[in-house]
């Protein structure tokens, strides 16, 4: 048979769910089919959206799971993430870039966040996965586990601002918007 995947309606600021710490998910919870469900339905959330990565709790699911594709890396390659349990470790540097969020439409902020990380945890088949992230991959992460532990980039950003339409304002901001809409 074949899966399919439905699109979830995502979950809008001040919605108290985005605000709960998710749970870990256990190995058999993993492996059921609801999960895996899930997972393919945030995959086509994340894209329908478009969004460059999309965490469980954004569509009412208070579990440790997260979705992310970033688009190219400098070789070309294009991955799908799909981390289960995702711990970060050996933060290195700082940037600053604007990000907007799923849950968040229409606005934007500059966060500061760690240059380089380090994310470890399952992918969907509960197989250890290890990456070391920079660039957008790494801020994307960063976003994506915050979400996890009920944090948004309301509580870090400095300028939020209205993403103003295009030929209204600012277009710079509308474009690094929809780049960093995580
Ligand atoms: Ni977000």
């Amino acid at each position: 048979m074949t899966p399919v995947a439905y699109r979830r309606r995502i979950l809008i600021d001040p919605d108290p769910a985005l605000r709960k710490v998710a749970k870990k998910v256990s190995a058999l919870e993993l492996r059921m089919p609801l999960t895996q469900q899930l997972i393919d339905d945030m995959i086509e959330t994340m894209r329908e959206a478009p969004g460059i990565g999309l965490a469980a709790p954004q569509v009412g699911v208070g579990k440790r799971i997260f979705v992310a594709d970033v688009g190219e890396d400098e070789e070309g390659e294009r991955t799908l993430y799909v981390f289960v349990n995702p711990v970060l470790t050996d933060f290195a540097g700082e940037e600053t870039a604007t990000e907007g969020c799923l849950s968040i439409p229409g606005k934007i902020g500059e966060v500061t966040r760690a240059a380089t990380c380090t994310i470890s945890g399952w992918d969907r088949r509960g197989k250890k996965a290890r990456v070391d992230a920079s660039g957008i991959l790494a801020r994307c992460i960063q976003h994506e586990v915050d979400h996890l532990d009920g944090i948004l980039i309301t509580d870090k950003a400095t300028n939020m601002r209205e993403a103003v339409p295009v030929g209204a304002g600012d277009v710079k901001d509308v474009e690094a918007a929809k780049e960093v809409n995580i």
